[in-house]
């Protein structure tokens, strides 16, 4: 790359410096809010993120961004930068036994079960993000409902991330991340063209399935239950154990008996739960 075009790249700030002290306070005020760990090996990371503030609010630097945080004019900079640490990083399908053992084990018996009955399943998908995961979930239920009318289905998904939600409801996606699917997966997802042929967008059938709401993980949840089954896939990776305990009762208290919860692949309970059994990889099933 040439002198010049590396130029263009860098955001044009004064100072991108991240002293000890001003991590010391970003990492405090992000545990805090959103209960996500920042580790000193993330440093670099944490400042281009950061970068992207101080450019947007004209400051010029890191040093300028923590002061502004510490006046009261700040409260409404913190979402933003919380939208500006977290990770989205998602994809459709990923972990993809998940989906299978979702279409395949868990609601043809939820179907049953419920059937005639005008019964409702409730799905929550907990860290959402840009949609990939529950446009996924909606896929393989919409597979499996079919035309069914007598139930009632919702799908719940949320996020910490105001930014992530709008762009997850939009449904808007460059056609090329569907071009590695599983091709018995991406007809599920009945894509529609959209702005010609690079972008391709959910069908509405599978958006309605979803409501789309903002909700902290570490905050009180409006919701009172009971869901059949909670998503909450690569998110416990950013939070202690402490964090994580006090969630997993609280998705405890949410699930039906007999309902379940997934988590990422590379996650794990924190402590083995008395009302949890695992029943495959990263699935628990909650115990009557
Ligand atoms: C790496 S993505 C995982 C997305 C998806 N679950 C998956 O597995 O592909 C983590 C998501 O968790 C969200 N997140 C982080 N902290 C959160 C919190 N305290 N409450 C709710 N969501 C949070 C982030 O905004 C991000 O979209």
């Amino acid at each position: 790359m040439s002198r010049s075009s590396t130029a263009l790249a860098t955001p044009q700030l004064a100072d991108v410096t991240l002293t000890r002290d001003d991590m010391g306070f970003i990492a405090k005020l992000v545990y805090e809010q959103a209960g996500i760990v920042i580790r000193e090996h993330k440093e670099a990371m944490t400042r281009g993120r950061l970068a992207r503030r101080v450019k947007a609010l004209g400051l010029n630097s890191v040093a300028e961004y923590c002061a502004f945080l510490k006046t009261p004019q700040a409260a409404d900079e913190i979402p933003e930068l919380i939208n500006a640490v977290t990770t989205n990083h998602t994809s459709f399908f990923r972990e993809r036994h998940h989906f299978d053992h979702l279409r395949k084990e868990v609601l043809p018996r939820l179907l049953q079960e419920r059937s005639g009955r005008r019964g409702r399943v409730r799905i929550w998908c907990s860290a959402a993000s840009s949609g990939e995961e529950p446009y996924s979930i909606a896929a393989v239920s919409r597979d499996v409902l079919g035309s069914r009318s007598d139930v009632d289905f919702k799908i719940l998904a949320t996020d910490i991330d105001t930014d992530i939600l709008m762009k997850a409801e939009a449904a808007i996606y460059p056609s090329d991340q569907f071009d590695r699917l599983p091709a018995d997966v991406k007809p599920l997802l009945k894509l529609e063209p959209h702005s010609g042929r690079s972008d391709a967008r959910i069908s509405e059938d599978l958006r309605r399935m979803i409501a789309f709401k903002r909700l902290n993980l570490i905050e009180k949840w409006p919701m009172s239950g009971p869901f059949d089954v909670i998503f909450c896939r690569n998110v416990f990776i950013y939070f202690d154990t402490q964090t994580k305990a006090s969630i997993l009762d609280r998705f405890v208290t949410l699930l039906a008996p007999g309902g379940f919860l997934y988590l990422g692949h590379s996650e794990s309970l924190p402590q083995p739960h008395p009302q949890l059994r695992l029943i495959g990889r990263t699935i628990y099933e909650r115990l009557p």
